[in-house]
């Protein structure tokens, strides 16, 4: 599929669902992402008793990289431990993540049971037009 292990970079990603801070919804989400170097960043979703100030695992894992002066992501894994079924990213997330993204960069979710979802972040945030118009080298 790609030169990334999918595979490893899902474990990563169930690995940092542990750190989730989700007391309200008890639902734990870790994402992964990884860099063409085999950089991975990864991020869990913590909540707030304000809850519109809760912020996503995936979101958590973008800022987290871009604060280390990352900007450039090749693969995303998601988990979501505690639904048995795959759980997609949120179309908030989804915008974030198609900035620092390539339309065709491999994106896997799963939660605790067998099945996984293998799609690009084109498939999640299609018809986005305006995908290139950053440079993201210039601030
Ligand atoms: N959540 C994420 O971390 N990522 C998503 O893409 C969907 C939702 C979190 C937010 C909240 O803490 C919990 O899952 C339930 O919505």
């Amino acid at each position: 599929m790609n030169a990334y292990n999918m595979d490893e970079l899902f474990e990563r990603a169930g690995e940092a669902a542990c750190a989730a801070y989700a007391p309200y919804s008890k639902f734990r989400v870790g994402a992964a992402l990884i860099c063409e170097d085999g950089t991975v960043f990864s991020g869990c979703n913590v909540e707030n008793r304000s809850f519109g100030l809760t912020i996503c695992a995936e979101r958590n894992a973008v800022f987290q990289a871009v604060a280390r002066g990352t900007r450039r992501f090749a693969a995303l894994a998601i988990s979501t431990p505690d639904s048995v079924e795959p759980v997609g990213p949120c179309g908030a997330c989804r915008q974030v993540l198609s900035e620092f993204m390539a339309e065709d960069a491999p994106v896997r979710f799963g939660g605790s049971g067998p099945g996984r979802v293998d799609t690009t972040i084109g498939e999640l945030l299609p018809h986005d037009s305006l995908h290139d118009l950053a440079d993201s080298t210039d601030h």
